[in-house]
């Protein structure tokens, strides 16, 4: 089944369920929905790969069937191959893996491919692009870990926008941008200069009042921040 489409031509932001109600959970998708986002970035731990246990496919599927927003899955698990079917199968429109758990991830990328579902890859804030370069090709999405995986909550390593940079210049066109971890007010607008078009977000939505508000805010705190980037671009042209 062809996965959700996504319009990444304006920065979108995706609610981390890492740190939603989790005794509320069709609530907290219906919330989200009627505050206009389009995304809902799952975050998958086993207790392995990191050290902290969230939830799996059994629980994105539940979830499936009471939305068509687009479900992006960040797989921090040690043996994605083991499981990739299960989140296909769960619905998933992007399944994203680590190049640490898996070095040579080709053929995981392409089985995520075949099934008709975005293949991404993401790199914690310690791994060098190097690593992720050779298989980009392979990649619908890449995504930029700005704290160590694990927790919400965390802050923001300003370091990770070097890579973020690095990876606009690599990547095809059409391939996504993401970043994820300590993305708020006060720092989405460096990850957009620097070239992220998601973003991930948990406690900067979900610490909120008003879903609506806080999603609104940072879009456009990021499209300003396109606008300058870009501004300072053909400034750079004519030049
Ligand atoms: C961390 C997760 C993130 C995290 C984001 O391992 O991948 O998605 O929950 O939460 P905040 O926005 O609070 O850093
Ligand atoms: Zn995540």
């Amino acid at each position: 089944m062809p996965s959700r489409s996504l319009n990444v031509e304006a920065p979108v932001l995706a609610p981390s369920m890492l740190k939603c109600d989790f005794a509320d959970l069709a609530g907290e998708v219906r919330r989200l929905e009627s505050a206009g986002a389009q995304v809902l970035h799952w975050d998958v731990m086993d207790a392995n790969f990191v050290p902290n246990l969230s939830y799996g496919a059994m629980l994105i599927k539940s979830l499936r069937s009471r939305t068509e927003l687009f479900f992006d899955a960040h797989l921090m698990i040690a043996d994605p191959a083991k499981y990739l079917n299960d989140y296909v199968a769960a619905g998933c429109d992007a399944v994203t893996i680590h190049i640490e758990a898996v070095p040579a991830p080709g053929e995981l990328l392409e089985r995520i491919r075949k099934a008709g579902v975005k293949a991404g890859l993401a790199l914690n804030p310690q791994t060098p692009v190097e690593q992720v370069a050779p298989h980009l090709g392979q990649c619908d999405l890449v995504l930029v870990m700005s704290v160590q995986p694990g927790f919400g909550g965390q802050a923001f390593i300003p370091d990770v926008l070097q890579k973020v940079q690095q990876l606009r210049s690599l990547v095809r066109p059409g391939t996504w941008i993401s970043i994820d971890g300590g993305i708020g007010p006060d720092t989405i607008a460096e990850a957009a200069t620097a070239g992220a078009q998601l973003f991930v977000a948990g406690s900067s939505i979900f610490d909120h009042n008003d879903y609506q508000a806080a999603l609104r805010d940072m879009e456009s705190r990021a499209a300003a921040a396109w606008r300058g980037a870009q501004g300072r671009d053909s400034a750079g042209e004519a030049g």
